[in-house]
């Protein structure tokens, strides 16, 4: 095939559809090709699995200026992790036959759970698209991540080229950085196999840079970044931190991701790193939190987590647990890691060089955006009713939840009182 031609794709296979990155990614699909959309979702039936595609797309399209496009996407009842997609064999020969690009985007993005729980869909996943693939002489795009560095991520001074894979990361703190590395290192062994393909690795993905749109309600999975700016709101409390953050807008990423295999002729198995340029701090985050309004009272950073570990931090009479304080206290061991790795994007700036694709810089503008459309969708109180705000009692309340988080979906853990 001469990939120069790829912008008159015929048939595209979506996997992740229902999420946040692969929602904006069908937009912009059907937004910049005239492309069938074959999205291979988990649901009960085709109608189901319509309307879970098209509630995360009209999140992104609030206009729903794509609402006579819809014809072009077609529901496939699959699973990833299934061989053969798990799809009868006819079904499935029919589809490789005809499709013309993959993008593939489906997997377990939880940070807390057991490699066994998150391998059959990111790595088992993953090898099933490449067989796909292979059968059918097909390109894939792989969205990989940025956390693939593993524990290089608290190298100051380390930066992760493009082209790296094996910078000889370790994985002890997370089984999902482990399965993205893992799933790298299959795709490019099915190089050798004769696969075409190309790897994306996004940042943290945040909503769309011009809308501030994100599928709060839609997805399972909520996003740990928003998890975190509900935290600040609901308790008006947090700990200092100088951390790196990462702000990728979802928008950048799809726009980023696309052109990428659009261009398979110069980018064939070549590796992307869709990273913030310009990444930020968490106290910057905070800043421009309170930049829009809101309470956020300083703690020092042992005196927080030791109350949010033995619940002791209060809200409304009770102990606060969200998300984010699960998360981070199953990450906090009071040690003084910092996150300062840092992500080259040498080649993605130069292959966007022309397009007009940009990172949008992440800075109050953009953060008080994604603050508005929260509130917007009931997601946050606005600035005026953030009450009750948390306290710090001295008396344990609660906490022991510690264990149970381990192989917790995110989703199904305890929300905000
Ligand atoms: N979010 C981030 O900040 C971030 C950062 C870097 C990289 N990434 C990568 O970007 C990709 C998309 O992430 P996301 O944030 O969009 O995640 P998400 O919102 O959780 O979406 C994941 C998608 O995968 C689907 N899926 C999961 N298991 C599946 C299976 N066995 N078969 C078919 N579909 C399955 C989910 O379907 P259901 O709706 O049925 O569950 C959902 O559509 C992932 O590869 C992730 O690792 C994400």
């Amino acid at each position: 095939m001469d990939y120069r031609a790829m912008s008159t794709v015929g048939n595209i296979v979506l996997t992740g559809a229902t999420g946040v990155l692969g929602g904006r990614l069908l937009q912009e699909v059907l937004c910049a090709t005239d492309a069938q959309v074959y999205c291979v979702v988990r649901a009960e039936n085709p109608d189901a699995a319509r309307r879970r595609i098209e509630d995360v797309l009209f999140c992104y399209d609030e206009q729903q200026t794509l609402k006579d496009e819809t014809w072009r996407i077609v529901p496939v009842l699959g699973d990833v992790s299934q061989p053969r997609l798990g799809l009868s064999e006819d079904s499935y020969d029919e589809l490789v036959g005809s499709i013309d690009l993959v993008l593939h985007c489906a997997a377990n993005v939880s940070l807390v759970a057991s490699y066994n729980k998150i391998a059959p869909v990111n790595v088992g996943g993953v090898a099933n698209m490449v067989e796909f693939c292979l059968q059918g002489k097909i390109p894939l795009l792989f969205t990989s991540s940025f956390s693939m560095v593993g524990d290089k991520l608290y190298h100051d001074g380390f930066v992760l080229k493009e082209c790296d894979l094996d910078v000889g990361q370790g994985f002890e703190d997370m089984d999902y950085e482990r399965s993205k590395f893992e799933a790298e290192r299959l795709i490019h062994a099915a190089g050798q196999r004769g696969l075409d393909w190309v790897i994306v690795r996004p940042g943290n993905i945040w909503g769309d840079s011009v809308t501030g749109c994100y599928p709060l309600k839609q997805t399972k999975v909520k996003g740990i970044y928003y998890e975190m700016l509900k935290s600040l709101v609901e308790t008006g409390m947090t700990f200092p931190s100088n951390e790196d953050f990462d702000i990728s807008p979802v928008d950048y990423v799809a726009k980023a991701a696309l052109n990428a295999v659009m261009n398979l002729h110069v980018t064939n198995r070549r590796t992307f790193n869709l990273t913030q340029p310009n990444p930020i701090t968490y106290d910057d985050i905070v800043a421009a939190v309170r930049g829009h309004g809101y309470t956020v009272r300083e703690e020092p950073t042992q005196r927080y987590f030791e109350a949010v570990q033995e619940g002791r931090l209060m809200r409304g009479g009770k102990p606060y647990r969200s998300t984010f304080t699960d998360l981070m206290s199953v990450f906090y061991d009071g040690s003084d890691y910092k996150e300062h790795a840092r992500y080259d994007t040498t080649e993605i700036t130069a292959l966007l060089a022309d397009t007009g694709i940009r990172c949008a810089a992440s800075d109050q503008t953009l953060l008080s955006r994604y603050l508005d459309y929260a509130v917007k969708v009931g997601f946050l109180p606005p600035p005026s009713a953030q009450r009750p705000l948390a306290e710090i009692s001295d008396t344990a309340m609660g906490g022991g939840y510690m264990e149970s988080l381990y192989d917790a979906n995110l989703s199904e853990t305890a929300q905000p009182a």
